[in-house]
């Protein structure tokens, strides 16, 4: 995250908190440790602070600073700001970001993602001198842009620009970064980088101004541009263009910027934002100048880029976030988690809106409509996702093969490149991410891509990589999703699959009555929801019950199979409770052995044509002394459940049922979480976007 601010003055605690803020906003990405850097009190001089834990230590922290109190007042202002998930090295204060160049902070670097060369750069570095204080990749960053900027000096003087040092630096580093620098040798300047992990530039400007947009130029480097190693070539500049930012009384207006990996930092300062593109490197400095026209520039963001692709296209527009604040707060509820839990009713009418038409039983997803026909002409389709994104796969892949009769597969994003799987030029692979960012799903849709097959992407991020990356694809609009644990956008990513194979299918007059019955089930979705979400109080007492088990095992079968997969993900992931997901029918198989009284059950049995299956595991079960809590159908009078704790979901279309079985799970592992006293926003060792492989 990084702040920067011209003719606005700032004073420093208006600075430090803006940064802080924005940290917090994205901590959910990471919460081993914290840090910022600041401007100090004369020029040039700049303050780290650093803290293990998470932000709200770093607050407290800084607070407590006496020396900081003096309000030292900026009229241009660079800050930045991190908080870390430890890659390489443990969480510590001196593994935290921000890192340096040397003890007098010359450079100062944030980064999101992983340098998978430092080892060289380190050593190397370290050949010139340079005594490294931490154990993290980022470092050699730092050290690296300082070893350029006085090797370059000493070779030609003081020449070099800081964007173009950062293309130096970046030209050495391999594997996926979003970068921000930060010198006191360009004390009012700022420059990020960006490959493979995402980063936006929120833009402010005053109310007063007429242009509320701006189009970002790109200056395209020369077809040599060349890649010396470690020494800088100066930015050759092909074509340049600057816009005025004008306000009305004809003066510069204010402008603010505010860079972050992802949307949920800016939107409380603007909605006005632009993406980098992999190889971007923005520059943001202070205009002032005068044009040719005679207008007054303040055209203080370029970008510039890394490399030379004639493919890219020379804009990056300013776009719109609809996004709101309150979208990214808890409002009455104590964590994300359970907050976006019970957004379920309304975010999955949101993923359904303006694209299943209840009136006609027609499903229309604008993303898909240029390659609908090639889909439907492919030899099978292929789902690749990571954690909850894959069990969405999961759990709509019968309903998909079904609909589509096409032949169907689901595979783990991480083992896809493990196992080389065949890919074909008439395959389509459909890549599901909340996120759009995650490492492993992105390398598998870079193999699908080179293997000439259809891209699809299914993201809740407007913007994110796999959106962008994909040929086409849906936005499951849930809404931004905060907590790790994934609840909302695992019900809008199963919607969004089942609206995908209603299209595929509309052409296939067989299937009328079946996209009918679904299509109902869609409509009554968010009112059994609802109903679901009431069974809370009861699920607080289940959670009470089970707080001490060290065990716990999810049972289902056929539609439910993802369902018990994902129950027992979410169980693990905030619990820490070993929670295991079986298929009923594998329960003979092995897991049986398991079964005692004293391990906890949780059996999923809905009325569905697997009932039957479901009766006999539920015997097996009984008959080894295990007592298993059920979620059953409300309306299932069956005597078998006499002895038994019973949870009852309203009943729907079976193939939509496990939306309807997932919430009791969702909030047993939320419920369990509070009462092991684990705060389920922040388990350990995870985050919600992993973007390293
Ligand atoms: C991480 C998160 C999981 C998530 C998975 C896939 O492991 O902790 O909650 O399901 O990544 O994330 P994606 O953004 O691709 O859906």
């Amino acid at each position: 995250f990084a702040y920067v601010n011209y003719l606005v003055e700032r004073d420093r605690k208006f600075v430090l908190n803006t940064l802080l803020t924005g940290l917090s906003r994205l901590e959910y990405r990471g919460y081993d440790s914290a840090g910022v850097a600041v401007d100090g009190d004369s020029e040039g001089e700049v303050f780290i602070f650093k803290q293990v834990g998470k932000v709200a230590a770093l607050r407290e922290k800084i607070e407590s600073q006496k020396s900081l109190d003096t309000a030292k007042i900026f009229v241009a202002h660079t800050g930045m700001a991190h908080t870390r998930w430890a890659t390489h090295g443990v969480p510590s204060e001196r593994n935290s970001h921000p890192h340096r160049s040397d003890p007098t902070n010359e450079f100062t670097v944030v980064h999101n993602g992983i340098i998978t060369n430092y080892k060289e750069l380190r050593t190397i570095l370290e050949k010139f001198g340079f005594v490294f204080e931490s154990d993290t990749d980022t470092e050699a960053v730092a050290k690296l842009a300082k070893y350029i900027y006085d090797t370059q000096k000493k070779a030609v003087g003081d020449a070099m620009t800081f964007h173009g040092l950062v293309k130096a630096v970046c030209k050495e580093l391999e594997g996926a970064f979003a970068l921000i620098f930060k010198s006191k040798h360009f004390p009012n300047e700022m420059v990020a980088a960006r490959r493979g992990s995402p980063l936006l530039i929120g833009v402010k400007t005053s109310k007063k101004l007429k242009v509320d947009f701006v189009d970002v130029d790109l200056e395209v480097p020369d077809a040599n541009d060349d890649n010396n190693l470690l020494l800088p070539d100066q930015p050759k500049i092909r074509r340049t263009h600057s816009r005025a930012f004008l306000g009305d009384d004809g003066m510069v207006s204010p402008i603010e910027y505010i860079l972050a990996s992802d949307a949920s930092a800016i939107i409380e300062h603007t909605k006005k934002v632009l993406y980098l593109e992999d190889d971007d490197i923005a520059h943001i400095c202070e205009g002032g100048k005068t044009l040719c026209t005679g207008i007054r520039c303040f055209c203080n963001l370029h970008i510039h880029r890394l490399r030379r692709d004639d493919h890219m296209s020379s804009v990056r527009p300013i776009q719109t976030l609809e996004q709101e604040l309150a979208q990214i707060q808890k409002g009455r509820f104590a964590h994300f988690m359970i907050k976006e839990a019970f957004d379920q009713p309304e975010s999955v009418v949101n993923t359904m809106r303006g694209r299943v038409n209840f009136n006609d039983y027609r499903v229309v997803l604008g993303g898909l409509r240029s390659q609908l026909a090639n889909i439907r002409r492919s030899r099978r389709i292929i789902f690749s996702a990571c954690g909850t994104s894959f069990h969405s796969c999961v759990a709509v892949k019968s309903i998909f093969a079904e609909l589509t009769e096409m032949p169907i597969s689901v595979e783990l994003s991480s083992s896809f490149l493990d196992e080389q799987l065949p890919i074909f030029r008439d395959d389509v692979c459909i890549f599901v991410s909340q996120s759009g960012e995650t490492k492993d799903t992105l390398l598998a849709l870079e193999y699908c891509k080179e293997r000439g097959a259809l891209c699809v992407g299914v993201t809740n991020t407007v913007g994110s990589t796999i959106s962008r990356e994909t040929h086409c694809g849906v936005h499951i609009n849930a809404g931004p999703e905060i907590s790790v644990a994934s609840t909302k956008a695992y019900s809008s990513q199963f919607i969004a699959l089942t609206m995908i194979a209603l299209q595929l299918s509309d052409d296939n007059m067989q299937k009328v009555a079946r996209r009918t019955e679904i299509i109902n089930g869609l409509y009554r979705l968010s009112d059994d929801l609802r109903k679901t979400l009431e069974l809370e109080p009861q699920i607080k007492q289940v959670a009470e019950q089970l707080k001490t088990a060290r065990n716990l095992i999810v049972i289902g079968r056929g539609y439910q199979s993802a369902t018990c997969l994902e129950g027992a993900l979410k169980i693990k992931e905030v619990t820490y409770i070993h929670a295991e997901g079986i298929l009923a029918g594998e329960l003979k198989h092995g897991p049986l052995a398991l079964i005692e009284a004293s391990m906890p059950i949780i059996l999923i049995m809905p009325k569905d044509r697997h009932y039957s299956d479901s009766e006999n595991a539920l015997k097996q079960i009984t008959a080894r002394m295990g007592k298993p809590i059920v979620i059953a159908s409300a309306e299932d009078t069956s005597p078998l459940f006499n002895d038994l704790q019973t949870l009852r979901v309203p009943q729907t279309v079976d193939a939509l049922q496990p939306l309807v079985n997932i919430v009791p799970l969702q909030l047993l592992s939320y419920y369990l979480a509070v009462a092991r006293g684990i705060d389920p926003d922040s388990p350990r060792n995870l985050a919600k976007s992993v973007t390293t492989a």
